[in-house]
């Protein structure tokens, strides 16, 4: 069965989680989908110069946030993962849920990019998989993408879907993201934002590639899009990249240990 893979691409105000959240919801209100993707921190905007304005407006995994995005997708028969900043205890974490069915999941972001460090911990959740209407999904942040053992690990652990919230400021993640499909011929869902923050600017181009390292689509380096591309999920189980070549059932771990 096809699955409709959705992106949003926003322009977060800072700070203003409510209006940010909104304008989410009216843009995804535009399209059906099974499967939306957000980009990191969509809500609240990302650029903060302390740990003190971070926690500001940072939630707890069950707190108003994750709860309006649950209750979003339980209405619309869909599953969102969307990344927020997140407080446990005394602690911040880059994280992203994945909330549908009136549950939700998170996954902390296991490689902080830059100033991140500062004001957030490294993610301990790992690298997890859960279904979606059948469909295995695993869950990246942003910066992951750059160390190729988190797109390996979801594709091992049986991810056919990478779901990517993201705030690029680097030029290479479109590009490599289709690498990063091809070499676990899976399907990758790349969401991120446009516009600037008090002196960031953020690349755009968030798209969709299938297990071939195809580009399904891209979005623009400017303006709020969102779309949604139909998907036969089945085919990122067939690891072949030619009659005799598994990438999976050819790899040789023994090798690769340090
Ligand atoms: C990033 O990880 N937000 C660049």
């Amino acid at each position: 069965m096809a699955l409709r893979l959705g992106v949003i691409q926003n322009r977060p105000q800072y700070l203003d989680t409510a209006a940010n959240l909104k304008a989410c919801f009216a843009l995804m209100d535009k399209h059906q989908a099974d499967l939306w993707v957000l980009p990191e921190f969509f809500a609240s905007g990302y650029h903060f110069k302390t740990k003190a304005e971070a926690r500001k407006c940072a939630e707890t995994s069950d707190g108003p946030l994750v709860a309006l995005l649950k209750a979003y997708a339980a209405k619309n028969d869909c599953a969102i993962v969307a990344g927020f900043p997140e407080k446990a205890g005394t602690k911040l974490y880059n994280s992203a849920v994945l909330a549908q069915g009136g549950k939700s999941r998170i996954y902390r972001k296991t490689h902080l990019f830059g100033g991140e460090k500062r004001f957030f911990t490294g993610g301990d959740t790992g690298f997890w998989t859960e279904k979606v209407k059948g469909v295995s999904i695993g869950v990246m942040v942003c910066f992951d993408w750059f160390f190729p053992e988190s797109a390996r690990t979801l594709a091992l652990k049986g991810a056919q879907i990478i779901a990517h919230p993201s705030n690029l400021v680097l030029p290479w993640a479109p590009e490599g993201m289709k690498i990063r499909s091809l070499e676990n011929r899976v399907f990758s869902a790349t969401a991120d934002r446009v516009g600037a923050e008090r002196g960031l600017r953020f690349i755009g181009q968030s798209q969709v590639v299938a297990p071939n390292g195809e580009l399904y689509f891209r979005l623009s380096r400017e303006q709020e899009q969102a779309a949604v591309i139909s998907i036969d999920a089945w085919t990122a189980k067939d690891k072949r990249v030619h009659p005799d070549c598994d990438l999976f059932a050819d790899r040789r771990p023994r090798f690769y240990a340090r």
